[in-house]
């Protein structure tokens, strides 16, 4: 028999090794995209899929381990634990678990999408969807500037929490979560934003963190039989406990956090500046896959927000039956291109991800069409990475992630 070289040994130094669970084929296109594009001092700091480089364990890496999901999740139910185990230097890491969104990219995608298109400090990243804000958290987590757009209030809510949970003041946030069941209380009886009093005004964003616990914990009640008296404890012992390992694991990586926009508002109608922003990565709504306005319903309610009027704005969820349901979510994914070639700079790159229920979109490939509203809308195609999607439960089974530069 000839001596057998592996796949990983023929691509890469063999002192240069992949992060465990490393092994579908997108993720090996994109660690090899990684080494390289990235200088060796550059894959130390900032590589998603690389465990060793030349020996020496990455920043990533060490991250993710310092954050102690173990502790993080000993009250979690076994599912939630194994989940979040399973995802621990994929998607669990950082803030990105603080409120499990449904739809949410993977964090590691994201960082190894950044580092592709070559976005360095000093840069400004959009998404404009942003849903729980992976994009900006990862951006931030890399010392570069990001936006978050979202048109649902729940969701600049979920982006706000999460990047100002990256560097804030752990005492203050212990402090004020002492009484929980004080806390539960006051949450319980008040709306936003009548529950904040003058002194808990200037400490806002840290009673946000408790409000995200909350709102959490109202959606976790909803779906199964634990009352919230009971769940809502175990949920900011959770979100504390993150936070406060992620702190560690800022302070002793000595990471530098980038700076945040988390605002609300529409990707038809962004409220940016002409050609502003360096780079935009995104993921719309899949056609109408996914309500996300039935989803987040109890948290949109308890936020005042107006149902019919997000309704009538959200991508995806207007018109009656597939024929015209798909025609307006065209239209409106096609006036979306639009506006983010207006925001972006010349020659930057876009990166849209998106997957098609072929079931639901009579036949029609999602990705086909963004491909021809992008072109359409002044962008140049260059890449489609395919991606697998784990999990019996998916239909879809691929998902797509479209590289794009803005023409001059
Ligand atoms: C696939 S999800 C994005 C998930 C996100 N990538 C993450 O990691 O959490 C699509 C998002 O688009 C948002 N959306 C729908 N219509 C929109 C609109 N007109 N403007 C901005 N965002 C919109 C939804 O609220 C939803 O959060």
């Amino acid at each position: 028999m000839n001596k057998h070289i592996s796949v990983l040994e023929k691509l890469f130094n063999k002192n240069c090794q992949l992060i465990d669970g490393t092994d579908e084929i997108f993720e090996l296109d994109l660690a090899l995209w990684e080494y390289e594009n990235l200088s060796k001092e550059d894959l130390m700091a900032r590589s998603a899929y690389f465990k060793l480089i030349y020996g020496k364990e990455t920043i990533h890496y060490k991250m993710c381990n310092l954050q102690n999901l173990e502790e993080v999740h000993r009250e979690s139910s076994f599912r939630t634990k194994i989940f979040f185990l399973n995802g621990k230097y994929s998607t669990g890491y950082a803030t990105h678990g603080l409120f499990p969104y449904r739809g949410k990219f993977h964090p590691q995608l994201i960082r190894a999408i950044l580092n592709i298109l070559n976005i360095k400090r000093g840069s400004v990243v959009l998404d404009p969807m942003a849903g729980s804000s992976t994009v900006t958290v990862e951006a931030n987590l890399l010392g570069i500037d990001a936006i978050s757009v979202d048109v649902s209030p729940f969701c600049q809510l979920i982006g706000k929490v999460k990047t100002f949970s990256l560097n804030l003041d752990i005492d203050i946030l212990e402090n004020i979560s002492k009484n929980s069941k004080q806390i539960l209380t006051k949450l319980n009886r008040a709306k936003v934003p009548k529950y904040f009093n003058k002194e808990e005004d200037s400490k806002k964003a840290y009673y946000e963190v408790l409000l995200l616990a909350f709102l959490d914990a109202v959606g976790f009640s909803g779906r199964t039989s634990s009352s919230l008296d009971e769940l809502f404890p175990r949920v900011l012992k959770r979100y504390i406990t993150t936070i406060k390992y992620f702190q560690y694991a800022r302070e002793k990586l000595n990471l530098k956090i980038g700076k945040s926009r988390i605002l609300q508002g529409s990707v038809t109608d962004l409220p940016l500046k002409d050609n502003s922003v360096d780079s935009i990565i995104t993921s719309p709504p899949y056609s109408f896959a996914i309500d996300y306005l039935k989803n987040d319903k109890p948290q949109l309610e308890y936020l005042d927000a107006n149902l019919n009027s997000l309704r009538s704005q959200m991508i995806g969820l207007q018109g009656r039956g597939i024929e015209e349901k798909l025609r307006i979510y065209f239209d409106s994914m096609q006036k979306s291109l639009y506006e983010m070639n207006r925001v972006l700079k010349n020659n930057s790159s876009l990166v849209i991800v998106i997957g098609s229920n072929d079931i639901q979109t009579k036949g029609i490939r999602l990705e086909t069409k963004i491909i021809e509203f992008a072109k359409n809308a002044g962008f140049n195609f260059s890449y489609n990475l395919i991606k697998s999607i784990r999990g019996m439960q998916n239909s879809m089974k691929k998902e797509n992630v479209l590289f794009f530069t803005k023409k001059d």
